[in-house]
């Protein structure tokens, strides 16, 4: 026995900024902006905390649901990093919303959703629990330097989250991992200490750097890749999947996923034109939409898929339940 999904939920940060923002701040275009990656607007958080959406998508996904917080018996938060380092971002939501269960963040960037959901598909499987709640959240914009226009046009913040249920709707999962962190990587911060010479102390630079041409080359090998294992692993004929749910990194990224499967784009949902790449949230942001517009039915195949720093990819194959 797996699970099922039961409920869905997503909170994007208030703050709109379209590409003309970056227009008056670093030598770019709209129409480049645009071609190049197909986003036109991202929004940031502001006033509010990430903790602060992440618990909204997680009061949305149990109000759907239909379950109260203690009756969760496991939180697994997929962030690169909650608004404090400890307590965890998971704790924090645990917290807001009045649980009691144990609860954990998971760093896997953008493929964190997948990662979460085969952590949860172990526990269900050794019987320990019955409900769990995965939330992904992420704030990009405090990793992202503005002057960088490589990097800080593609990325926003968001939160979504799912309620799992024990059941049988997880027909395929397989997470992966190559470790480099030469082509997509953020410093983490290291104060200065007073037992190591300044001169061995390296410069502060805790930005996200990228290699765009290789993060590219990486997701479209390695997306096309995993998705052919999972359709030939699980025996589905891609005719089959209603949906496939791909990371929200590039425009460009999904339509060659789409001519490598010859497939029509309608199977590809989008919402990175509105929201750019909102890192571990990307995938659940965009199911709790399809979701909620009543595009996805009971009965449905959906194919989700994510690559991200690490570098790390995962693929999963679900059946809606609802
Ligand atoms: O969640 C995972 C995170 N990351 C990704 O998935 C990113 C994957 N990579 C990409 O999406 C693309 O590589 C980018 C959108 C980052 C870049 O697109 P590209 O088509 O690979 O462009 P490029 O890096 O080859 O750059 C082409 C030109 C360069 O100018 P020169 O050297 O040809 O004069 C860049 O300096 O475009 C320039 N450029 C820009 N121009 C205007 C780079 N960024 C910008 C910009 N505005 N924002």
């Amino acid at each position: 026995m797996s699970f099922i999904i039961a409920g869905t939920g997503s909170c994007a940060a208030q703050t709109n900024i379209d590409n003309t923002f970056f227009e008056k701040i670093i030598d770019t275009s709209d129409k480049w902006i645009t071609t190049r990656t197909g986003i036109k607007n991202r929004t940031f958080l502001t006033d509010e905390s990430l903790t602060d959406i992440a618990t909204k998508s997680a009061i949305a996904a149990l109000e759907e649901a239909c379950i109260s917080a203690d009756e969760l018996d496991f939180i697994i938060c997929a962030t690169l990093q909650g608004d404090y380092i400890m307590p965890s971002l998971s704790c924090m939501i645990q917290k807001n919303i009045g649980a009691h269960c144990p609860a954990v963040d998971i760093n896997a960037a953008c493929t964190g959703f997948l990662y979460a959901l085969d952590i949860a598909d172990s526990y269900f499987k050794s019987d320990k629990v019955r409900n769990i709640l995965i939330v992904c959240a992420d704030n990009m914009s405090k990793f992202l330097d503005f002057s960088d226009r490589s990097t800080c046009i593609l990325f926003g913040d968001g939160a979504g989250a799912v309620v799992l249920k024990n059941g049988n709707s997880l027909k395929y999962i397989n997470i992966t991992a190559h470790g480099d962190k030469e082509i997509l990587y953020i410093k983490g911060t290291q104060h200065k200490l007073p037992f190591i010479e300044k001169s061995m102390q390296e410069k502060d630079d805790n930005y996200l750097k990228m290699d765009g041409q290789k993060v590219f080359k990486f997701a479209v090998s390695t997306v096309t890749e995993d998705i052919k294992r999972a359709l030939s692993d699980s025996n589905i004929d891609s005719s089959l999947i209603k949906y496939f749910i791909l990371h929200q990194a590039n425009q460009r990224i999904l339509e060659c996923s789409q001519d490598f499967l010859k497939e029509v784009p309608e199977k590809f949902p989008k919402n990175l034109n509105n929201l750019g790449n909102t890192s571990a949230a990307s995938i659940p942001i965009l199911l709790d939409e399809l979701n909620k517009t009543k595009k996805i039915k009971k009965g449905d195949l959906i194919l989700l898929s994510a690559f991200g720093g690490g570098m790390t990819s995962g693929t999963a194959i679900i059946e809606w339940s609802y």
